[in-house]
């Protein structure tokens, strides 16, 4: 399926570090994956790899009789990983510039898809669940994680942080190929079994930011996410008043900032 979808990220031709997620829920997204059946000797699909931070720490625990595709639609992006899969001496990863909607090109059926913060980037991400079904053997594992952009935060209260609603809709009104939805997290369950997936675990991850070192990485992500915001309607004015804002809120030890809602979901495919 080709697509026209644009991320919403700005990218520079180094990619994006990614630091900020890697930091903020690496420690909990490995626990969740070790306790959800990761197995040494797996052939694992890493979807969206990003800086292949986590690719390496995949690669690492099937060992040398496992395999990790790592695929992104970034080259920049995959670049990186390759960067870092050489430095880190891995060599179980193989790597390819691909679509997450375009992954029936590897030929390939694997035991675990992992896919984490890129189907609250995708239009389709209905369609791309189920892609990750069919590309799985049976009894493969799907691990997902997925933004609950609307859950974060600012104490005490402020305007840059305070989220919005979520849109109220119901089931049908939720289709593929309108827009991203930055809070698919709080669906991923009810999708995932919507799928055919039968649900081995699933669990709610916030990070809260209340050091200076901590919430210094949100600057870049708004500036990465500016061209995007800009797009919806948001003024230079407004963005420059929310960069300020948080800037003010990264110098002050008495503001936290509770970051995104992140979903797990470890689903096994029986049937
Ligand atoms: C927010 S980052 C997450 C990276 C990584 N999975 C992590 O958790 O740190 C999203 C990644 O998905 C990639 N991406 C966006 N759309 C994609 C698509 N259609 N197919 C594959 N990768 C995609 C981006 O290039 C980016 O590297």
């Amino acid at each position: 399926m080709s697509n026209n979808e644009k991320y919403d990220l700005e990218i520079g031709e180094e990619g994006l570090d990614y630091d900020l997620l890697d930091r903020s829920f690496n420690p909990t997204t490995q626990a969740f994956i070790l306790k959800s059946g990761i197995k040494s000797g797996m052939n694992v699909l890493d979807v969206g790899c990003g800086s292949g931070v986590m690719t390496t720490w995949l690669a690492k625990q099937v060992g040398p009789q496992g395999t990790v595709t790592a695929i992104d639609n970034s080259e920049e992006q995959l670049n990186l990983t390759v960067r870092r899969l050489k430095k880190d001496n891995i060599s179980n990863v193989k790597t390819k510039v691909l679509s997450a909607y375009d992954i029936e090109q590897l030929n390939e059926k694997f035991d675990l898809i992992y896919c984490r913060f890129v189907l609250h980037h995708l239009h389709s991400p209905r369609k791309t669940l189920k892609l990750f079904f069919e590309n799985l053997n049976r009894q493969g594992i799907y691990i997902g994680e997925e933004g609950i952009i609307s859950a974060a935060f600012a104490y005490p209260p402020s305007f840059a942080w305070q989220g919005y609603m979520p849109e109220l809709k119901s089931h049908e009104e939720e289709k593929d190929g309108i827009a991203r939805d930055s809070d698919i997290g709080m669906k991923l369950l009810f999708l995932s079994q919507k799928t055919g997936f039968d649900i081995i675990d699933s669990s709610l991850v916030q990070p809260i930011f209340w050091k200076k070192e901590q919430k210094i990485g949100l600057l870049d992500g708004l500036k990465s996410y500016k061209k995007t915001d800009l797009s919806h309607g948001t003024t230079e004015e407004e963005w420059q008043r929310k960069y300020n804002e948080t800037e003010r809120i990264v110098n002050d030890e008495n503001q936290v900032i509770a970051f995104y809602g992140s979903c797990q979901v470890a689903a096994v495919k029986n049937k």
